[in-house]
């Protein structure tokens, strides 16, 4: 290690001290090289997650939050993309910095992920027991000495993830489980693992909403017991409201606000922020006989941005200064955090 390493670890080591937070993120750029141009796919994403908390990402279809997940677990497809620059801290060591190796002891060893599409996570040619015996072993091989001992394994937390008949569902193959089934089995697995940070890519975007609330309240439950941190990933408002301690709204691969979930209901900062609120149905508003609320335009193309804030024309507050300058982060009280001129002191 010379002399250069060994600063960039006590820099990173001091930055975890006391680590109050499992994970930082800091600056954080992934671009994909295509033929028609570079998309910005996150440009300069800042955030930070709390032992124990879950953070929502939310933001319309487009702004980077699949990206900034698969960037975390380094999974983007290289070519045509490229983790450009910015650090991953987790537990301190920066996952940009680790080898194929390193990146893989610690993807699905300490950070599990979960995706929006269960049927096509699962593999249709094995059981689901035998699928979720083949990843205790992998990684609590003291819980799977014998077939039997991880079987039983298996069955528990097929119980935990609230499937009944656990012991006969073991055989099912995933096609004769309903898509709220296969999402707990793959929280199992993700389980499984005994992850301190799991990743869920709209976990419930594909089922119905009685079954999403299941889900979410088993992902809580499960939170509690284990004290694992989530990033749960949803274009839902309503999901964020019942799920999460911290929000980071994304838009054109950056993060606008960030803030306590209380915070940003009570007082949304951010104009893109208000538009996404005001855009959700409710009966107060139908009674009033307002109309429901559209952001106007729509987001522009990753490829070709415009200059200043991203947002300014979409923009209801738009002043002089967005449309030429990119706005930087600004800190309110309690650490609420929004990238917008509107805030500068
Ligand atoms: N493999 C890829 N090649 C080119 N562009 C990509 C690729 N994957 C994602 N993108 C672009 O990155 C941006 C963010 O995508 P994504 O993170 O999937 O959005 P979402 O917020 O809906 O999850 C989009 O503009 C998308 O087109
Ligand atoms: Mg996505």
């Amino acid at each position: 290690m010379n002399h250069k390493d060994v600063e960039k670890k006590n820099k990173g080591d001091t930055r975890s001290e006391g680590r109050e937070y499992l994970l930082e993120i800091q600056d954080l750029h992934t671009y994909f090289h295509t033929p028609e141009g570079t998309v910005k796919a996150l440009n300069g994403v800042d955030l930070v997650l709390k032992r124990g908390h879950t953070l929502s990402i939310v933001g319309e279809s487009g702004c980077g939050k699949t990206v900034l997940a698969m960037t975390i677990l380094r999974l983007i497809p290289q070519p045509p993309g490229r983790i450009e620059r910015g650090r991953i801290l987790f537990e301190g060591t920066d996952l940009l910095s680790l080898d194929d190796e390193g990146i893989r002891a610690i993807r699905g060893n300490k950070i599990s992920m979960i995706f929006q599409e269960p049927m096509t996570s699962l593999n249709p040619v094995f059981t689901i027991g035998s699928q979720i015996e083949e990843v205790i072993a992998l990684h609590q091989p003291e819980a799977a000495s014998t077939r039997k001992q991880a079987r039983e394994t298996a069955v528990e937390m097929l119980d935990m993830v609230g499937i009944p008949f656990a012991e006969k569902r073991i055989d099912d193959y995933p096609h004769q489980l309903s898509g709220g089934m296969c999402q707990r089995v793959m929280i199992a697995m993700a389980l499984a693992c005994k992850p301190s940070l799991m990743i869920a890519d709209e976990p419930t975007t594909a089922l119905d909403v009685t079954t999403q609330a299941q889900i979410l309240s088993l992902m809580a439950d499960l939170k509690e017991e284990t004290g694992t941190s989530i990033i749960l990933v949803t274009h839902d408002l309503g999901v964020v409201a019942q799920s999460c301690e911290e929000v980071a709204v994304m838009y054109t691969g950056n993060v606008v606000e960030y803030a306590g979930v209380e915070d940003i209901f009570a007082l949304p900062l951010h104009p893109y922020t208000k538009g996404l609120m005001r855009s959700v149905p409710t009966i107060d508003a139908r009674q009033k006989g307002e109309s429901l609320h559209a952001i106007p335009g729509n987001v522009p193309m990753l490829k070709d941005m415009p200059g200043g804030c991203t947002f300014h024309n979409r923009c209801e507050e738009v002043m002089e200064i967005c449309r030429k300058e990119f706005p930087p982060v600004f800190v309110l009280h309690s650490g609420h955090c929004v990238r917008c001129w509107r805030y500068a002191n």
